[in-house]
Parts: structure tokens; C-alpha cells; sequence
């Protein structure tokens, strides 16, 4: 059957890639983006009738206003795919004081995913971009108050990322299923290009497991694991998410900043 399936950032690289795979298999797409430009581009190239949702996912109110906005046009949503993500950045802080990685990495999904929740059943999917990179999160980078390199703030968003997954999938646990998703290391998308300048693998690598994780029976009752696209199977995440301690420490900063970040 049909499923309707929203993808962040797949106005370009590995989310753009699943969206072209998922379309030409019959999926209803939705597309987002933060460029009125490359989205209309990205529509185009599926075909002209795709929805498209504009949103900065650095900003929470734009968060918040691209959830209202595929909740007034959907009463159900079968998949999430929280793709969208940033590693180099010319600005690194936003205007709240934090960090852009775990703004658009860790926090936006986090929260998209909690307003569109209403609109998933259980047998739903929510599908995060994690990442072989999973780094110690520091509670107080955070929360903007120590800064950090371009990699050790991706890396350290992208292990939070994983740990929110599991903390969410604990509690729901007829579903919707949550998993987390290295999508395959040094694929050839901008980021890897901009951001470790080598030309980088394959994307459909990283289209051809979204796509799996989105519709195959393997990841049916996947919900709190973490699937390794480098090694090819579900996998242990960073010892982190797997330290009940540590990951109620996360979760306790991502629900507090969200709290404290107006939308
Ligand atoms: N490529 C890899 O090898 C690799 C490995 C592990 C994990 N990942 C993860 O895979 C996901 C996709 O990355 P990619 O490699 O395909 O990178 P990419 O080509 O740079 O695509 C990132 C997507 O996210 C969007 N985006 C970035 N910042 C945004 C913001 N503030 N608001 C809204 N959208 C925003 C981008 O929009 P624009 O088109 O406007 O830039 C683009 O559509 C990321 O979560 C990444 O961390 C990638």
C-alpha cells in the first residue's frame, strides 16, 4: 500500500536521492527544504506534483510552522524521515545562542517529531539520520554555554540524535517504530564534499536503506535499535545511548532547551 512519507532536506544529497528512489516506487513523498529554489528544483525532478514544505530548521518557530502546516493537509502520516542535518557552517550559533548542529540535528527533529506524532498510527515509522560519527555528548554545549569544533559538535548531535530515538521508542512500545540510521559513511553529498573534500561514495547507498528502513518487514519491530549502514546491519550505537544515566542526562537537556527556546 501507498505510504505518505515526509523527508527534511530533501532538497539535496542523501534525502533528495531517497526521495527520487520512494517516488518512482509510487510512495507519496513530501518534500522540505529551507531554499524556495532548490525545493521547487527538487519538485520538479519528481515529477512537478509533489508537496513541498518550506522550513529553517535552525529556527523553532519554523519547527513548529512546518508541522501545522503537513497537519493541515494530512489527518495521517505513515513516515518521518528526520534527514536534514549540518555539519560545516558558516555561522555556528544561532541568535538563541546555540549551537546550529544540535539545533538542526538533534533538537528540530526531536521536536517536529513530537508535533507530528498525533498524526502516526502504530504501525508508523520515524526514521533519524545518525551517523558512524557519535561522540560524549556535553550537556553544556547543549545548551550554548562551551563551544565546539565543527566535528566534535556533528558528532556529538548525532549521538544525541540516537539516544532521543531509543528514549522515544522506550515509550511507545506498540509504535510507531523509531530507529536510528548511519546511512553509510563518506557518501557523495555536499556535505561530505564541502565538509572532508573527497568525492565520496555512492548515494543511493544511503536512498536504498532509508528506503528499507521506511517500508521493509527487517526494520517492522527495529524500534529503539540502531541500523549500521557501513557494516550493513543493526549494530551497538555509542556506549552512551546504551547507559541509562547518560541518556537521561540528554534527554533532560534537549527537553529543558526546547523548553526555554521560544516557537
Ligand atoms: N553523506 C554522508 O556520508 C552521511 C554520513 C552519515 C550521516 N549523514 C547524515 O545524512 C543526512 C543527510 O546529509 P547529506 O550528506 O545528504 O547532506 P546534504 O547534501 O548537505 O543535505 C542536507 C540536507 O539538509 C538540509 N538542511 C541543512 N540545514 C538545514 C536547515 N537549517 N533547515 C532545513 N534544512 C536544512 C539541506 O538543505 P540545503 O539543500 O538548503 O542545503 C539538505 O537538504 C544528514 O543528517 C547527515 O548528517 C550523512
Amino acid at each position: 500500500m501507498k505510504k505518505l512519507i515526509l523527508i527534511t532536506g530533501s532538497t539535496d544529497g542523501i534525502g533528495l536521492e531517497a526521495a527520487r528512489k520512494l517516488s518512482s516506487e509510487g510512495q507519496d513523498v513530501l518534500l522540505h527544504g529551507r531554499n524556495r529554489d532548490k525545493l521547487d528544483a527538487a519538485r520538479q525532478m519528481l515529477g512537478g506534483n509533489t508537496e513541498g514544505y518550506i522550513a529553517d530548521l535552525s529556527k523553532m518557530t519554523d519547527v513548529e510552522e512546518l508541522a501545522n502546516a503537513v497537519a493541515a493537509r494530512h489527518d495521517k502520516l505513515d513516515v518521518l524521515i528526520n534527514n536534514a542535518g549540518v555539519f560545516k557552517t558558516p555561522v555556528a550559533m544561532t541568535p538563541e545562542g546555540l549551537d546550529v548542529r544540535f539545533v538542526v540535528n538533534t533538537l528540530a527533529p526531536y521536536m517536529l517529531t513530537q508535533r507530528l506524532l498525533p498524526l502516526m498510527d502504530t504501525s508508523g515509522r520515524i526514521i533519524n539520520l545518525s551517523s558512524a560519527a557519535q561522540a560524549s555528548v556535553n550537556l553544556q554545549a547543549v545548551s550554548g554555554q562551551v563551544r565546539l569544533s565543527d566535528m566534535e559538535a556533528y558528532a556529538q548531535s548525532k549521538l544525541a540524535i540516537t539516544i532521543w530515538s531509543r528514549e522515544l521508542a522506550a515509550k511507545m512500545p506498540s509504535g510507531p517504530v523509531v530507529v536510528a540510521v548511519n546511512p553509510g559513511s563518506l557518501l557523495a553529498s555536499k556535505m561530505v564534499k564541502e565538509g572532508f573534500g573527497v568525492a565520496g561514495n555512492d548515494l543511493g547507498i544511503g536512498a536504498e536503506i532509508l528506503s528499507r528502513a521506511a517500508l521493509s518487514d527487517e526494520f517492522a519491530a527495529a524500534s529503539g535499535r540502531y541500523f549500521d549502514n557501513d557494516s550493513g546491519q543493526f549494530a551497538d550505537p555509542h556506549p552512551d545511548a546504551l547507559d541509562p544515566e547518560k541518556s537521561r542526562k540528554v534527554m533532560s537537556v534537549i527537553e529543558e532547551v526546547l523548553a526555554d527556546t521560544p516557537k
